[in-house]
């Protein structure tokens, strides 16, 4: 599966991905592996990162990880240190959202959102930095051209919000540590798992209101288009700050009604493991 030949632009490199069970970081490490990395992936569905490891080949190896819990965050930078003999870089994937009325987002549902999409990356960095500036690394996370949006898309808030967060932390990292290029993905609607755990009934709707809204492109990316810019940011010899993809212009004019529902159903049987 490797791609063996004098292109490849990633040799040598030691790259731990995490939230690499599915979707965009699955394709990330997958795309790495195939400059040549070495790449650890890492989620908390362990058979998952397993069948991604197999499937990138060479060296690369599965790791389990929660980012809401700091030992493993600890954990799986010490484990893929330990495997590789050090670490390059490190790519931050994991990011859920709720969907729903601003005044039903809990107590728990904010922290739930933001252990996972904000600190959990924080956490991980606090066990990597040192390795990290010792080589001149790079670090890569997901972020989501939903920030961009103003108003925030309805019924999605406390999501764009943690996004925000997240830009605004690695510009902290940045701002502190110097020998280490940070560089925020901010992208727009990707075929994948993401969403999976809401209902039908509920995301049609808001979907649909998102498309009436002029919020949606028209179609979804698929994860190739973006994770191939993870591999830019991670080979240019400077430091990317920030990516932002959107599809480019839709070849078939949807209705809005139509569009809303095709984006959920697409997402539903179009997602791959
Ligand atoms: N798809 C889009 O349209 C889109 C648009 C803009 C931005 N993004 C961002 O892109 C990133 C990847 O999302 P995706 O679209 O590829 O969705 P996905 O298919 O649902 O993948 C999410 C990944 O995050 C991992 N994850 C979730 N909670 C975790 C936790 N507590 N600890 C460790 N890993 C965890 C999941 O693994 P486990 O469940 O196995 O732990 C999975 O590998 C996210 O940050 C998302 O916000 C996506």
């Amino acid at each position: 599966m490797i791609r063996e030949s004098a292109e490849m632009r990633l040799e040598n490199k030691r790259v731990l991905v995490v939230g690499a069970s599915s979707g965009l970081g699955r394709e990330s490490g997958l795309a790495i592996a195939r400059e040549g990395a070495r790449v650890g992936f890492a989620a908390r569905r362990l058979e998952r990162v397993e069948a991604a490891a197999s499937e990138a080949g060479g060296a690369c190896f599965a790791l389990r990880c929660d980012v809401r819990e700091e030992a493993s965050c600890r954990e799986v930078v010490a484990g893929a240190i330990e495997r590789m003999g050090g670490l390059d870089a490190l790519v931050y994937c994991p990011g859920i959202s709720p969907f729903g009325p601003i005044e039903e987002i809990d107590q728990r549902a904010w922290l739930e959102v933001f252990s996972t999409n904000v600190i959990g990356f924080s956490l991980l960095m606090n066990a990597a930095i040192d390795e990290l500036s010792a080589n001149r690394g790079k670090v890569v996370v997901y972020s989501s051209i939903s920030i961009d949006d103003s108003p925030p898309r309805p019924k999605q808030a406390s999501y764009p919000i943690s996004k925000i967060a997240l830009e605004r932390l690695i510009e902290a990292w940045q701002g502190e540590h110097r020998k280490v290029g940070f560089t925020s993905i901010a992208n727009g609607d990707t075929l994948t798992e993401f969403g999976f755990g809401e209902s039908m009934e509920k995301l049609i709707p808001i979907v649909q209101r998102w498309s009436e809204l002029d919020y949606m492109y028209g179609r979804m990316m698929d994860v190739s288009s973006v994770a191939e810019q993870v591999v830019n940011a991670l080979c240019s010899r400077e430091t990317i700050r920030r990516i932002a993809i959107t599809p480019h212009y839709p070849d078939v004019v949807e209705t809005v009604d139509e569009m809303g529902q095709k984006a959920v159903e697409t997402v539903r049987t179009g997602g791959k493991g």
